[in-house]
């Protein structure tokens, strides 16, 4: 538990505005709060009361350091990653969530079980789990895992989630705030740069430039003005206008 407290003594000091705690996707907080992997028969398996004693003393260190307000809390309420999972995720996660209602933290980030790891599980599928934890948690909820800009925008609107947490389209869209914000098109990530690799498809993505605020560039080489291409979403060196290729298609990604 000393450890908790000095990483955040440390994030102080580096001058972090705040601290997640990650009680998520299998890590450490994970694996005692979930029956699956907790096995233990002492004061910190059993009951979910039990269970959830790391993650809470955990809390205990971090808030000290940082205040409540300034710290977060992970979840990833019926999660599957690393295998971990409970027999009962809503007795679970309803408990905890109403059992930190008293705390006063900055907020609850909650994964969706949409989402197992980087992976879309259940293409298509609601997000159910930031609604679940609204039932049992006044305070502030973000919303994570598989979220476009429309189901964004809803999740807000019904009250479910206050804000909306992005991993994916942040890799590929340095500017996704604004492209949000304006329904501009996104550019697509890279799933194979996601782990490895160098800048390629990790850090050499543009902001979005309106096609409409740049000078005429028909038949002019992509790279010279730098626009992306709405159709196909991305720069071509050699890429003309018209685009060719099918909406998605990035076949006109040429080297
Ligand atoms: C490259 C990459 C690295 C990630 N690393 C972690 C990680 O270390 N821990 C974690 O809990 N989730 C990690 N995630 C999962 C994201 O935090 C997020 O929950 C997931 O991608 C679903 O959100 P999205 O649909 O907006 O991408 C990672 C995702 C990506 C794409």
């Amino acid at each position: 538990m000393a450890d908790f407290r000095h990483a955040a003594q440390l994030a102080l000091e580096a001058g972090f505005d705040g601290i997640e705690l990650h009680g998520a996707n299998g890590y450490l907080v994970d694996q005692f709060l979930q029956d699956g992997s907790n096995k233990r028969t002492d004061a910190y398996g059993g009951s979910v009361e039990n269970r959830a004693r790391f993650l809470l003393e955990a809390l205990g260190e971090l808030i000290p350091v940082f205040g409540a307000d300034r710290v977060g809390l992970r979840l990833s309420p019926e999660g599957q990653w690393g295998d971990v999972h409970d027999s009962n995720p809503k007795a679970t996660f309803g408990w905890l969530a109403e059992r930190l209602c008293s705390l006063g933290l900055a907020y609850l980030h909650i994964i969706d079980p949409r989402i197992k790891g980087d992976s879309t599980l259940h293409e298509g599928r609601e997000a159910v789990a930031a609604a679940f934890m609204r039932k049992h948690y006044a305070g502030t909820i973000i919303a994570a895992g598989g979220f476009n800009r429309e189901e964004a925008m809803q999740i807000v609107d019904e009250g479910n989630a206050d804000f909306v947490a992005f991993a994916r389209w942040f890799s590929s869209n340095p500017d996704l705030p604004e492209r949000l914000r304006h329904g501009w098109p996104l550019t697509p990530y890279k799933r194979e740069a996601f782990w490895g690799g160098d800048e390629h498809g990790y850090s050499d993505f543009m902001p979005y430039q309106p096609l409409a605020a740049l000078p005429e560039h028909d038949g002019a080489p992509f790279a010279v003005c730098g626009a992306e291409c709405v159709q196909c979403g991305l720069r071509g060196p050699a890429h003309s206008m018209p685009c060719t290729q099918p909406e998605g298609s990035r076949a006109c990604l040429v080297s």
